[in-house]
Order: C-alpha cells, then sequence, then structure tokens
C-alpha cells in the first residue's frame, strides 16, 4: 500500500531532497511550507503543497485530509542570531509549531516522527570530541535551547501516545539547493561569493572546525529511519565524525577554479564554537547507515550545482 509522508519545511533545502527521495521510493508526498524561505523552484507537481504556517490552525484540518503515515518535520527558524535578537519568534515556530504538528500527528494516528534536531546547536559548548549522543546537553543558544526543547515534547508524545518518533541530530549540512543568503551555510555562501568575484569572508584564524555532511547522506539517514518497521524512540547523530577547517573548505573550493581565491580575515565572531565533531556510531550501528560523499566531492558537486 502506498504510504504517505508529510514533510514540513518540504520547499527548504534539506526538505525539498528528502521531497525527491521520498517520492523517488513510492511514497505520496505532502509538502506543508510558509515559504519564508522555502523556494517554488524546488517543488514538483507530483506532490501535494500547502503553503502554510507550522503554527497555524489549519494543519489540524490538512493533517485530517491527507492522513499521513510518516511526519518528517524540517520547518524551523534556523538563523541561531536571529535566535538570540528575538527569542519569542524562534520559540513560536521552534518549539510551538512542532507542538502544533505533534498534537495534529496523534490525533490523526501518525505512525512515525521525524525531527530534523541539530547536534551542533545541542551540544554547544561541545566538551568531548566527537560527540556522542551521550553528551551534556546545555545549549548556550535559544535556537539549541529551542531544538533541545522540540526534543523532549516528541519524547512526551512517544511516551504519552506511544508515537514512534526519531531525533535526528545533523552536524553542518551542506549541498545543492542550500541558501547562499542565510546566515548559516557557509559552502553556499562561499559558492556564492566566489561566482560573483567576491573574495571569501573568514572570520578569526579560519582554523574553527566543523563537521561537514553531504545533503545525500542525510536523505538517506532520514529513509532509513521511515522503515515501517522501526519503532519505539530513537536519538541518532546524522555526521562524518571528520573535523574540517574553514581554510580547508576553502582550500577544496579553490580546486574547483583555476586560479587563486582571495580571502579577507575579519574578527573571529563572539561565541562561535572552536570545534564540532559528532560521532556517528549509533546510527552506523543500528541501521548500517554511513557518510559516503566525502569533502572534496561533497564541495565539488555544490560548486558544480551554483555554477549552473
Ligand atoms: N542545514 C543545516 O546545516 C542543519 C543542521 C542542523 C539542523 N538543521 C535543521 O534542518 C531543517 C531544515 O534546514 P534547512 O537547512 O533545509 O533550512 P531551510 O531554511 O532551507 O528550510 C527550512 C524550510 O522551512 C520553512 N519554514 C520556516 N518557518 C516555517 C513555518 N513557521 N512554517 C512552515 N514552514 C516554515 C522555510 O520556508 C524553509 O523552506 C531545520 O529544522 C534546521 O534547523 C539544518
Amino acid at each position: 500500500m502506498t504510504r504517505t509522508v508529510l514533510i514540513t519545511g518540504g520547499a527548504g533545502f534539506i526538505g525539498s531532497h528528502l521531497a525527491d527521495a521520498y517520492r523517488a521510493r513510492g511514497f505520496r508526498v505532502v509538502l506543508v511550507d510558509n515559504m519564508v524561505h522555502g523556494q517554488s523552484t524546488f517543488l514538483n507537481s507530483q506532490d501535494t503543497f500547502y503553503q502554510v504556517d507550522i503554527c497555524s490552525p489549519e494543519i489540524k484540518t490538512i493533517f485530517k485530509k491527507e492522513q499521513p503515515d510518516i511526519v518528517n518535520h524540517h520547518a524551523a527558524q534556523i538563523d541561531l542570531l536571529k535566535s538570540i535578537s528575538d527569542p519569542l519568534a524562534d520559540i513560536q515556530v521552534n518549539v510551538l509549531g512542532t507542538v502544533n504538528l505533534l498534537q495534529a500527528a496523534v490525533q490523526n494516528h501518525v505512525k512515525a516522527f521525524v525531527f530534523a534536531s541539530s547536534g551542533g546547536a545541542i551540544y554547544s559548548p561541545q566538551k568531548t570530541f566527537p560527540a556522542d549522543e551521550t553528551h551534556p546537553l546545555y545549549p548556550v543558544s535559544p535556537y539549541g535551547v529551542a531544538k533541545l526543547s522540540a526534543e523532549k515534547y516528541i519524547y512526551f508524545y512517544h511516551k504519552h501516545y506511544g508515537l514512534n518518533a526519531v531525533n535526528l541530530r545533523y552536524a553542518n549540512v551542506y549541498g545543492p539547493r542550500q541558501n547562499a543568503r542565510g546566515e548559516a551555510g557557509v559552502v553556499a555562501i562561499f559558492c556564492d561569493r566566489m561566482l560573483k568575484g567576491q573574495a571569501l569572508v573568514v572570520y578569526g584564524d579560519g582554523l574553527q572546525t566543523r563537521d561537514y555532511v553531504y545533503v545525500d547522506d542525510v536523505v538517506d539517514a532520514n529513509l532509513r529511519v521511515s522503515d515501517p518497521a522501526l519503532t519505539g524512540y530513537q536519538e541518532y547523530n546524522v555526521a562524518t565524525g571528520i573535523e574540517s577547517t574553514v581554510l580547508d573548505l576553502v582550500q577544496g573550493l579553490t580546486q574547483q577554479v583555476s586560479g587563486k581565491i582571495e580571502t579577507i580575515h575579519q574578527a573571529a565572531r563572539k561565541g562561535e564554537q572552536a570545534r564540532s565533531v559528532l560521532d556517528a556510531s549509533k546510527i552506523s550501528r543500528a541501521l548500517k547507515w554511513q557518510a559516503k560523499v566525502g569533502l572534496t566531492e561533497g564541495l565539488e558537486r555544490t560548486f558544480r550545482y551554483f555554477q549552473k
């Protein structure tokens, strides 16, 4: 029987790749996105699309009509700096919006709820390297607090209503379709600037590290946790376990062009983490998932996309 997946944030970077992948697997795909950052060009006419905010009472009607088997929740306020300047707006979308979806999910007997959490944000400030799922959780940004709070609500809905649920804690996701205008997404920002002939801005010494995971690998993790045989509650890191510096990105991208890339160094950003890297061995053991696309190949594919 055809299964239905409802993807929130389905017109965004990761959500639109998910829509393509679920559709290719034979799912009926329903998308919910308020288009605050979504792109209509990422939508596919085969899918059912609702331009609706996840906080809206309309969510109830959509769930009732579409009867999704799986909810894959990727809509979010993703700007960490904005979460500091306007924490209420962040809570509105990232906490209240999530709870609005959870209510609709249990009322409509959804079988599984998958959530895009952030390992980088909830483990920050990181104390052990790489961080596994048992790392202490004392996030120091409202964005991280909201992601953790959403995870805990999801756990509550699992315990109280028996909702099967998975919290996927992503490292730094990159790849085609990432927004180059946002504050997040350094790879997209760098590709965009290179193609405009602008210098790449490196904050501090450029030796701060992140764990860059390619979007196709993230999609693969989502598909694996969508297996109907999987029940219960899980938290999984989705990451490469490899630390790369900003200067590594500059070097990797330099290989994509013939000339030299100009960089400008600016003062380090206040409060920026020096190192972030996650241990994904739990999901590797449980679901045989592992990151397949290395940084060199991922940068090449991403740069080619921006070139087009
Ligand atoms: N990109 C990363 O490195 C990364 C890392 C960790 C976690 N995540 C999480 O993954 C998810 C997707 O991130 P992304 O990078 O694809 O971002 P994105 O901005 O491309 O996608 C988010 C989508 O959600 C939509 N949206 C925002 N607020 C909404 C609302 N109130 N109602 C309905 N739709 C709304 C936006 O229009 C956008 O299309 C987010 O939850 C983000 O926190 C991303």
